[in-house]
């Protein structure tokens, strides 16, 4: 066995880029990109603005303003091969695989460029044509193109249902949360990909597989599953006692970083609330009582709501189906994922870690009697 090498299981506390993209500090709870707070950013801020800030570095003036709001309206059509693909795949076929392989084939059938940038702005224009085409596709409804004179909520949310929303401003805010978060999993296995030098939509592609999984970013669908089973607060405390017995994480609760309430999570669970006062918002009152009674269970291991406990009541308000979550918060995260493999590359180093070998040493190969090499 190799002793001169320690495992730091999940990477717990390596870093492994400098970055100046965003900043969190887990202990106070904030979120930070390139020096602003998240909630001076959700409050001023619109998704193309922040999209410019974490790519270039600062905020725009109004003429790069205009031009990244054009590159990104002028860009969400989809080439046609790619929607006469994805007509032919089953229906139940889950929403992020569609994701994750229409991505795939944007990096063959796309313009062919060298530009990072470009290829950045490309995916962010199309990857909510994709999710909106997907969820009319599998509903056996008809197409409906994008629209340039609509910002990018607006147009995802009429490409979805044909209507431009009233709260789609709200929608925004909430791309704006999942933007951007450090060297998370997902973003971690993109820039490993980065490292080798590969392309931009190979880096997605590797982006989209690991959020879609249940530790990560495919936790706000299964929350909301969790709140369907529960159906009554008078359910909450036997339901959660149950998943604790079997020895099962609770979803949308804990962080590797965050140690107390997670910025994004309260920031929505306040929006909710606000909409409560004129509405009544599915799963709201059990949401607390779900937070109240895990927060009391797991006092000593500081376990709070995570971004994807509230995140999918948001998403359910505006109609969207649970199976779909996971793919919006790729559809901002997107942002975050481009810029950190841009700046990796910058001063780029291939990743290559370490295993320890604990098998077996000095075997001799032995022929299977019968076969015929
Ligand atoms: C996010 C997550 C993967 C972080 O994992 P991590 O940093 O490796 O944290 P750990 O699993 O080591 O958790 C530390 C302790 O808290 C417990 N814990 C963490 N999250 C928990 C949860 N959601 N429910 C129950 N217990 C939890 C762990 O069992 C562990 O307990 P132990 O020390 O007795 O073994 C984890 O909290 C989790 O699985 N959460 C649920 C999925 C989720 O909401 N993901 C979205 C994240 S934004």
């Amino acid at each position: 066995m190799d002793v001169n090498f320690d495992v730091k299981h999940g990477l717990e506390g390596v870093a492994v880029a400098i970055s100046s993209i965003s900043y969190i500090d887990g202990e106070k709870g904030k979120l930070v990109y390139r020096g602003f707070e998240i909630e001076d950013l959700v409050e001023n801020s619109n998704f193309e603005e922040t999209s410019y800030l974490i790519w270039f570095g600062s905020l725009p003036n109004e003429n790069e303003l205009d031009f990244i709001k054009s590159m990104l309206s002028k860009k969400r059509e989809l080439p046609k091969k790619i929607v006469k693909m994805m007509k032919e795949l089953p229906k139940n076929a889950h929403p992020m695989d569609v994701l994750r392989s229409a991505v795939s084939l944007l990096g063959i059938y796309s313009e062919k460029t060298n530009s990072s940038l470009e290829n950045a702005i490309n995916l962010t224009a199309k990857i909510p044509t994709i999710i909106a085409y997907w969820y009319r596709i599998k509903n056996e409804m008809k197409l409906i193109r994008p629209r340039e004179d609509l910002n990018h909520s607006e147009n995802f949310l009429y490409m979805m249902f044909g209507e431009v929303s009233e709260k789609s401003d709200i929608f925004d805010k909430a791309l704006i949360l999942h933007a951007e978060q450090g060297m998370n999993a997902s973003t971690f296995a993109s820039t490993v990909t980065a490292s080798t030098l590969s392309d931009l939509y190979s880096i997605i592609t590797t982006a989209i597989g690991a959020l879609k999984g249940p530790l990560h970013g495919g936790a706000n669908e299964r929350v909301l599953k969790m709140f369907e089973e529960i159906k009554s607060i008078d359910n909450v405390e036997n339901y959660i006692d149950s998943l604790i017995l079997k020895g099962e994480k609770i979803m949308g609760f804990g962080h590797r970083i965050y140690k107390t309430y997670d910025p994004r999570a309260r920031i929505l669970k306040n929006w909710i609330k606000n909409l409560f006062i004129n509405e009544r918002i599915e799963y709201f009152e059990i949401a607390l009582k779900v937070e109240e009674y895990v927060i009391k269970k797991f006092k000593n291991k500081k376990i709070f709501p995570n971004v994807d406990f509230y995140s999918g009541i948001l998403y359910n308000y505006f109609r969207i189906p649970s199976e779909f979550f996971t793919t919006i918060f790729a559809m901002a995260r997107i942002v975050g994922w481009t810029a950190h493999a841009m700046e990796y590359k910058k001063n780029n180093r291939i990743f290559r870690p370490r295993s320890i070998y604990k098998g077996p040493k000095g075997l001799k190969y032995r022929e299977v009697k019968g076969v015929e090499n």
